[in-house]
């Protein structure tokens, strides 16, 4: 049911942690669910330069977080932004459908923490 890739990432998350002093956390939670994510940036010079998360579910939303947080790492805030749950999902090779809810998290918790940052900058400029 779930492609190897999926499997890797469950059994051995990359990026799993917290970040000391992050520059950024977005905590979301899924509606369907109600599993929860947490992500901690580092961010310099407006890039991603450290990514930690903590995730409380299932199988499907460990992997893709653990994949989003490969992905965005070293990006732009921009890049991260534009990254979509479908990306994550495909870079897994696929999710089966009625897992694709899963995937959510990680793309909305990556927004929520850059959101954080943004605002916290905001703060620091006035
Ligand atoms: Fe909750 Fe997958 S069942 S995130």
């Amino acid at each position: 049911m779930y492609s190897e890739k999926v499997m890797d990432h469950f059994m051995n998350p990359r990026n799993v942690g917290e970040i000391e002093n992050p520059d950024g956390v977005g905590q979301v939670g899924n509606a369907r669910c109600g599993d929860i994510m947490k992500i901690y940036l580092k961010i310099e010079d407006n890039r991603i330069v450290d990514i930690k998360f903590k995730t409380f579910g299932c199988g499907a939303a460990i992997a893709t977080s653990s994949m989003a947080t490969e992905l965005v790492k070293g990006k732009t805030i921009e890049e991260a932004l534009a990254l979509t749950n479908k990306a994550v999902a495909d870079a897994l090779d696929g999710l089966p459908p009625i897992k694709m809810h899963c995937s959510v998290l990680a793309e909305e918790a990556i927004k929520a923490a850059i959101e954080d940052y943004r605002s916290k900058q905001l703060v620091k400029s006035k």
